[in-house]
């Protein structure tokens, strides 16, 4: 007899977790060095490792555009996945960026039809460098809905277009590229499965982090809107404060959600931001340093790319066994934060390190 006959509602089955199963990165090929950047701004190699571990970068030419990468990145996803061209194959593309082709539409769309996934549902995320944790969470619940069975999430920045090339705070520290991960519908237990999620903000520091002018409130005007208020803003050492506390915050919450201890980590995957601040959260979480990965040293901070990236890079140069325990955690302006877990995925095809030429780890 079932239960509907004996007047009990059905019990529900477990929604299906989001298991990672396609992993990708890419990066535009011009190179750009700390002794590149100081030729033409007062700083200096020196200066830039020691405050943010940065040894280079990767920037777009004139008339390339954040799809672009999106599109390489998303592209080496899929084949990665075992599955690389045919609109069934993915349900919905989703693009976390802050620097979209255009303030409208949305870049995924495009992104979308690119890749031949025309049909797709695709949307933006916009939680600046939080924006692929917030990514991932939005297609992990499409997922446990039962909206999609495979998604493509795509991290994709170029912030080369929005900070000053003479702000050498800012011009320092970021670079562009493009990460993408494909997730499809599986069970907990198996090697890829995104774990509990965590995330936050406070828009009551939205000033924190800034590009003033170019949205509904402050609408560029000839003559009128400066030169500062069209590029990217950031008040660092606050910002530097922020990231650390906020990061270890919501890394240990997503632990005790998911019934792990900081030891039970072997890869930590945080935001690509600045070395320093990479350190101080991995000591704050007591662990060991050697399991923080530390892409930035080759390619700035890439935005929303900065973890898939970093993910797509170990793939492709390091063994990382199927169910190896990842944690990954985020912060941006918004202010937005969030982290997630997850098992090392076990993927159909290698996946190709995210550069064009050569190796560039200085
Ligand atoms: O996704 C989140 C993204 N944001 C971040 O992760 C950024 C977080 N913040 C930081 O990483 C650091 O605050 C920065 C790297 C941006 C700056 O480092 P800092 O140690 O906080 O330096 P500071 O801003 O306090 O500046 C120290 C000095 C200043 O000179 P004075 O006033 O002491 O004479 C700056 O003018 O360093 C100067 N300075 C530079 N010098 C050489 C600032 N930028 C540079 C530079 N080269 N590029």
């Amino acid at each position: 007899m079932s239960s509907a006959v004996a007047g009990r509602p059905p019990v529900p089955s477990a929604p299906p977790a989001a298991v990672l199963c396609g992993l990708g990165g890419w990066l535009p090929p011009r190179l750009v060095t700390n002794d590149d950047l100081a030729e033409r701004l007062d700083t200096d190699d020196t200066w830039i490792r020691t405050r943010t571990g940065i040894g280079s970068r990767h920037t777009i030419e004139p008339g390339q555009a954040t799809s672009d990468l999106a599109v390489e990145a998303g592209r080496r996803a899929l084949d990665s996945s075992g599955d690389s061209s045919g609109d069934s194959s993915v349900d919905a593309v989703v693009v976390a960026t802050t620097t979209p082709d255009r303030t409208c539409p949305a870049t995924a769309p495009l992104v979308a039809a690119r890749l031949g996934l025309a049909g797709a549902a695709a949307f933006d995320v916009a939680a600046v460098c939080t924006g692929f944790v917030y990514g991932l969470a939005t297609a992990a619940g499409l997922i446990a809905a039962g909206t999609a069975r495979r998604v493509l999430v795509t991290g994709a920045d170029t912030y080369s277009t929005i900070v000053d090339p003479a702000d050498r705070a800012n011009a320092i520290i970021f670079g562009d590229g493009a990460g993408a991960v494909v997730l499809r519908a599986g069970h907990p237990d198996e090697p890829g499965a995104l774990g509990p999620f965590d995330l936050g903000s406070d828009g009551a520091h939205e000033d924190m982090i800034m590009v003033a002018a170019g949205g509904s409130r402050s609408r560029p005007e000839p003559g009128r809107t400066s030169r500062a208020d069209l590029h990217f803003a950031m008040r660092g050492k606050e910002v530097y404060r922020n990231a650390v506390t906020r990061m270890a915050e919501s890394a240990r919450t997503v632990l005790d959600r998911a019934g792990w201890k900081p030891a039970d980590v072997d890869l930590f995957a945080p935001h690509q931001a600045n070395l320093r601040i990479l350190h101080s959260v991995a000591d704050d979480l007591e662990l060991p340093r050697e399991r923080c990965l530390t892409h930035l040293r080759s390619v700035g901070n890439t935005g929303a790319a900065s973890i898939p990236l970093a993910l797509a890079d170990t793939a492709a140069r390091t063994p990382v066994e199927p169910g190896s325990r990842l944690l990954l955690t985020a912060f941006g302006g918004g202010l937005t934060w969030g982290s997630c877990v997850l098992t090392w995925p076990a993927l159909s095809a290698p996946v190709p390190p995210p550069y064009q030429g050569e190796d560039t780890t200085p």
